[in-house]
């Protein structure tokens, strides 16, 4: 099928789209500041995705240093993927895919050695969709959620 949307890095000018996204798709939602501190500190890892001319979905990452979600070795960069939605009438069209490899390339720019995040233990398509970029259950957190319910840890080597 014919892609229809593109992708571009993040820029201020998108705020108000990516933050409503946000809100629609998502119960963890974020301050304006929030947004903007992770653009300025990891442009090429904040990733949206236009389609006829609004933003459509968006993906928003962080690098940090830590152990390795397998469990052995020393410190090493690892990018966390803070939050990614797409707008329920741009779904299975491949874009949360798209933008997610995307931000797999920025976090390889920023030497990031894996790739990590938190998805509720009950996010089906989540998790449907990161077992289908490689992405494999490195942990369960119990309770994670100010709801109360657990994530499951995945993680994808780089
Ligand atoms: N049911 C089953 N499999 C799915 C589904 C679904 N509803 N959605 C995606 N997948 C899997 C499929 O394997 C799909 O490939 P296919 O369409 O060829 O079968 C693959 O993932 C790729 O799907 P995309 O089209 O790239 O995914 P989409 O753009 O629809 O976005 C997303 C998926 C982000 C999960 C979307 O449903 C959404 O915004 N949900 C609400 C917000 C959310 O749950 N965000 C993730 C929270 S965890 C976190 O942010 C770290
Ligand atoms: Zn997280």
């Amino acid at each position: 099928m014919q892609q229809t949307f593109k992708l571009h890095k993040f820029v201020p000018d998108d705020l108000q789209s990516v933050m409503q996204i946000n809100r629609v798709c998502l119960p963890e939602n974020y301050t304006d500041f929030f947004f903007m501190d992770l653009y300025q500190r990891f442009p090429e890892t904040f990733v949206v995705a236009e389609e006829n001319g609004e933003i459509a979905g968006y993906i928003m990452c962080r690098i940090e240093v830590g152990l390795s979600n397998y469990g052995f070795g020393g410190l090493i960069r690892k990018g966390h993927v803070v939050s990614i939605a797409v707008l329920p009438q741009y779904r299975r069209k491949g874009i949360a895919q798209a933008v997610i490899t995307r931000a797999l390339e920025g976090m390889q720019y920023y030497k990031a050695k894996q790739c990590f995040l938190e998805v509720r233990v009950t996010n089906e398509a989540g998790i449907l969709l990161y077992k289908k970029l490689g992405f494999e259950v490195t942990r369960t957190l119990n309770g994670y959620y100010s709801d109360g319910e657990g994530a499951y840890v995945m993680t994808k080597r780089l």
